[in-house]
């Protein structure tokens, strides 16, 4: 069994999509043994907490605004719940250095959009869904990715497209997208799992 640590900052939406593709068997041979947020507000938190899934709040503030004392911290933290894979789902900061190299090739993101397109610094939330409006396009979807060094670059590992309606608004746009999300996230900690499975 793979343990899971999954990192988000809002909402949580994502996160529940991953516990209940693991609760029927969707998404298997993974384990769901801790939740990260930088937010002690998420939903994403109380989600775990009401689950019994250990949660834990932890960033750079609640580190004394020190970026070296979070990084080790975290690393600890992951390390002490034997952590194999990480999905981040809606984490809005960046990974530290050291933990994108002890989990190279075992971190995947989700984007509320079609990567390459529409990513990078300031791409997040309803941001993303006005660019996507503003440029005319026709389809958008969402990219479960690799997690390297940049925002939201690394492989790709599944998209999913869908059109985008007349008269659409960024949150429409965005409930649509979401819903890809849900569909996604799982399957490509699938993807992941099987292939640190295979090299084990
Ligand atoms: C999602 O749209 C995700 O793509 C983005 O942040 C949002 C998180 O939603 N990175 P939720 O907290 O999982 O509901």
């Amino acid at each position: 069994m793979l343990r899971l640590a999954v990192f988000a900052s809002g909402q949580g939406s994502n996160l529940e999509a991953i516990y209940h593709s693991i609760s029927r068997g969707a998404l298997h041979d993974v384990e769901l043994a801790l939740v990260i947020s930088n937010n002690s507000a998420s939903g994403a938190l109380s989600f775990a907490r009401k689950r019994e899934i250990p949660g834990i709040h932890l960033s750079v503030l609640s580190c004394e605004n020190d970026k070296l004392k979070f990084e080790s911290k975290l690393l600890l933290t992951l390390q002490d719940a034997k952590i194999d894979l990480i999905a981040l789902a809606g984490y809005m900061k960046k990974l530290p250095g050291k933990v994108l190299e002890e989990y190279a090739g075992r971190i995947v993101n989700i984007h509320p959009a079609l990567l390459p397109e529409f990513g990078g610094k300031g791409m997040y939330g309803m941001n993303v869904h006005a660019a996507v409006l503003a440029s005319g396009a026709k389809i958008s979807g969402a990219s479960a990715h690799f997690v390297e060094g940049e925002y939201d670059t690394g492989e790709i590992i599944l998209q999913e497209t869908c059109p985008v309606i007349q008269g659409e608004t960024p949150e429409s746009l965005a409930e649509r997208v979401k819903e890809i999300e849900h569909r996604i996230l799982p399957k490509a900690i699938q993807v992941i799992a099987n292939r640190v499975n295979k090299g084990k």
